[in-house]
């Protein structure tokens, strides 16, 4: 039987181009992650997970790839990501790379191949070329997950899909090739030594050929269709055939429960990220929902729980958690919106102990460890992210939570590089750096390497019980160890403890103020 080392793993989400820049150029490369391995070692992270360090256009931060065999030269070279891989595993590390299957970029030789062939050409059955209506309509009405509408017309006057950006076609997945390629693509980093596949839009790449309206049929157009089990078969078949087991993980945005663990059945995919969670507000009614409902629905199909504050595309949890609606919705974001960064602080230490203390996988996105608020007031000139563009400027987009890293109190870019970073930094920056919470006992990095330790050696099993607690405390068990977190306005009496282990902020006596999580033993 191969180690499931991935069932209760700490996986840590690098975004390459804001976490250390190793060639001055401002840009966030491969050898500044190698630099920084050490680090995360400290921090205690069994796994790294690499958003796409492909050759691409960065049209979306590297998800319009250009070559999966190739590292875009910004980030650095392929000899150089192998060795990062083997750097990275000499260190306990293993390496999670992303794989994006519902499109490619538009510079992706498929798609210049396609455009070049025209109409009716066998190039263009990799992707969903359309003629379009007579009164120069595109074939469906859909809306893009950024905004607007979904086909973009050529020359020739036929249309092609696109889900996200103009220049990100959509693959057709009916079509041979794309199903060949990708599963060569998954050997072709399986063969280089990564343990895992993180799989992008995992719910979108198959679509209805028919070309309905979304709600014309009964089934979804595109989204959550049931062909795409077949493919994710497959793929799983791939992973298997390695010896020391891969694993697959999905991004999967689904509001049923039951739908999400369909794609977690013990053929297809280990794990799947479990954004309800994260969409939540700050509330113990809601949260402990989610919660039981997230172990609900991963039990009969035997696949961990994962848990999951933040990434590369949503607000940072110590500005979310400090907003008067502290749930998080791609739809809600909005310049301006006011928050209370210091309740917001308290209540994500809280939350990384909550979470930390859960059975199953637990993500962690770079920056996080470091408590960095979201930055709000990036000039509009410096941002980058189709999703802000493409709304018309009125959705702030992502690029608040990819500003660089910190790691010195100062410097021209605290450390992240010798060159200016390709977002500014706010001036906080050099107080959130490693530096300067290093050997700080208070700080965010110290309690998240306490957490991280811990629960390493003391929360190794999946045991977990509620406790019976008040209305607005969250309140379990994982063997001896007690996880409780007070959310309401009042301090709290602790349940009764041997021991307290780590609390997130000072305990007032006996008592667990509000906004505070404690781990104890009884
Ligand atoms: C996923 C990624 C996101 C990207 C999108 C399109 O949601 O996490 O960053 O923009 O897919 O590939």
């Amino acid at each position: 039987m191969v180690a499931q080392w991935w069932r209760n793993a700490v996986i840590y989400q690098i975004y390459p181009r804001s976490f250390a820049d190793g060639n001055g150029d401002g840009v966030g490369d491969l050898a500044g992650v190698r630099s920084r391995l050490p680090y995360l070692r400290d921090l205690g992270v069994d796994a790294v997970w690499l958003t796409p360090w492909y050759a691409s256009p960065q049209a979306d931060g590297g998800y319009d790839v250009a070559d999966y065999r190739a590292i875009d030269p910004a980030f650095g070279t392929l000899a150089e990501a192998e060795a990062l891989i083997g750097e990275a595993a000499a260190l306990g590390i293993r390496t999670i790379v992303d794989v994006v299957p519902n499109h490619v970029s538009d510079e992706h030789p498929w798609f210049r191949a396609a455009l070049a062939a025209g109409p009716g050409a066998p190039e263009r059955a990799r992707f969903w070329f359309r003629d379009g209506s007579p009164a120069g309509e595109p074939p469906t009405g859909w809306t893009s997950a950024f905004s607007g509408g979904t086909w973009t017309r050529v020359e020739d006057g036929q249309w092609y899909l696109h889900l996200f950006d103009t220049r990100q076609p959509d693959l057709n997945w009916n079509h041979p090739d794309v199903r060949r390629e990708h599963e060569e693509v998954l050997r072709f980093w399986f063969d280089r030594g990564v343990a895992g596949i993180r799989i992008d839009s995992a719910t979108m790449p198959v679509k209805d050929p028919a070309f309905p309206e979304v709600g014309e049929s009964a089934d979804h157009p595109f989204l959550d269709r049931d062909e795409l089990h077949d493919i994710y078969r497959g793929w799983r078949a791939v992973a298997d055939s390695y010896a020391d087991g891969r694993v697959l993980v999905g991004e999967i945005w689904l509001d049923d429960p039951h739908r999400f663990a369909r794609y977690l059945r013990s053929d297809e995919l280990h794990s799947a990220f479990n954004f309800d969670f994260m969409m939540r507000p700050w509330e113990a009614k809601q949260l402990r929902e989610a919660i039981q409902s997230t172990l609900d629905s991963h039990a009969p199909v035997g696949a961990p729980p994962t848990w999951v504050l933040s990434n590369h595309d949503v607000t940072r949890p110590a500005t979310r958690y400090g907003r008067v609606d502290s749930s998080f919705g791609f739809n809600a974001k909005r310049f301006d919106t006011p928050t209370d960064l210091a309740r917001g602080e308290r209540r994500a230490r809280a939350a990384a102990l909550l979470t930390a203390a859960l059975p199953g996988t637990l993500y962690v996105y770079q920056g996080d460890e470091l408590g960095l608020p979201e930055v709000e007031d990036l000039p509009l000139d410096a941002l980058r992210d189709p999703m802000h563009f493409r709304s018309g400027g009125v959705d702030p987009g992502r690029d608040g939570c990819r500003v660089p890293v910190p790691w010195t109190r100062d410097g021209v870019s605290y450390g992240f590089g010798d060159g200016a970073p390709w977002l500014p930094q706010p001036t906080r920056w050099g107080s959130l750096s490693v530096a300067a919470q290093d050997a700080d006992p208070a700080s965010m990095l110290t309690l998240y390497r306490s957490a991280l330790a811990m629960r390493r050696s003391l929360l190794r099993g999946e045991e977990f019980a509620w406790l019976a607690s008040a209305e607005d405390v969250i309140a379990f068990a994982r063997g001896d160890v007690l996880c409780v977190v007070n959310f309401g306005a009042e301090p709290v009496p602790l349940p009764g403890h041997r021991e307290v282990l780590l609390t997130s902020a000072g305990l007032d006596g006996d008592r667990l103020p509000t906004d505070v999580a404690a781990w104890l033993r009884v």
